[in-house]
């Protein structure tokens, strides 16, 4: 495995193997790695010949700015789990070597981008869609790899990817929870051992609003999932939406979709959490 912090560098090398043939796939990171950001990768090993993942905190994402200071930056003990995942590069640019003048595109795929996440953090999917749109001309991959746990950022990468005809494909990867439900992400680094318990109460919700809903309507189950994190002792509710898993547009009937999914945003203390399920 090797480790890049040019885009030079890495492209250099990505050339080369191209032209032997071989398939790129590209897992997109921020660092601070868990088991979830493994699935993703050993996926791709799976899946192509050669893994490019990228380690970078990208400014541009983060309109708290709080938020940005906080994020863990732990490249040496990443580059450990990607080497065991049998990753060939780690690209780690600098923020100067991806932003040399600041990024002044806009993107917008409204209605995707203006509900949920995009009420609550202006501008990020923006800088989301700044970052990737680079790491898929750089690394010009042939398939790059996210989470459904940000379910929004997918819905609007694979939009963005149509789009802008991106010859790419995007390959969605189911959550992964520690083995009592929570969520993975590298937020959860940021929680006390009490607010590790508290926050359980996210996905515990979660799943018994799935069996609610089946002898419930749409707003008895909304209201559900309110009240029991608005009751939890050290959670507090940001949104709880329960949309189409395509257009991400708010359902008013179990009848106006295929696909339900319960998208939810919580403040534990300070961490800021996010998961979703979804209803089928
Ligand atoms: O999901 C993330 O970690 C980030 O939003 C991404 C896709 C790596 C872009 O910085």
């Amino acid at each position: 495995m090797k480790t890049v912090h040019t885009i030079n560098a890495l492209q250099e090398e990505l050339n080369a193997l191209r032209l032997q043939g071989k398939r790129v796939g590209l897992v997109p990171t921020m660092g601070a790695l868990h088991a979830g950001h493994a699935s993703l990768v050993k996926r791709s090993v799976a899946e192509n010949d050669v893994t490019v993942v990228s380690d970078f905190v990208n400014p541009t994402q983060f309109n708290d700015l709080n938020d940005l200071a906080k994020y863990p930056r732990t490249l040496e003990a990443d580059c450990r789990l990607l080497e065991a995942c049998g990753v060939n590069f780690v690209f780690a640019p600098s923020v100067e070597e991806i932003y040399p003048e600041p990024d002044t595109r806009q993107f917008s795929f409204a209605p995707l981008d203006t509900v949920m996440e995009g009420i609550y953090r202006p501008g990020h999917f923006n800088g989301v869609c700044q970052i990737v749109s680079k790491l898929f001309d750089i690394v010009k991959p042939d398939k790059a790899y996210f989470g459904e746990k940000d379910f929004q950022q997918l819905a609007i990468i694979r939009e963005m990817v149509r789009q802008m005809h991106f010859p790419l494909e995007i390959v969605g990867c189911p959550i992964v929870r520690e083995a009592d439900g929570l969520a993975l992400s590298s937020r959860n680094a940021r929680l006390s051992a009490e607010q590790r318990q508290q926050a359980l109460k996210i996905s515990q919700t979660l799943f018994e609003s799935r069996d609610f809903a089946k002898s419930h309507s749409v707003s008895e189950t909304r209201q559900m999932v309110e009240e029991a994190i608005n009751q939890a002792p050290g959670l507090r509710l940001e949104y709880f939406e329960l949309v189409d898993g395509n257009t991400l547009q708010s359902i008013e009937s179990w009848d106006d979709t295929t696909y339900a999914v319960g998208c939810i945003t919580v403040y534990c203390g300070e961490v800021r959490l996010i998961d979703n399920i979804k209803y089928v």
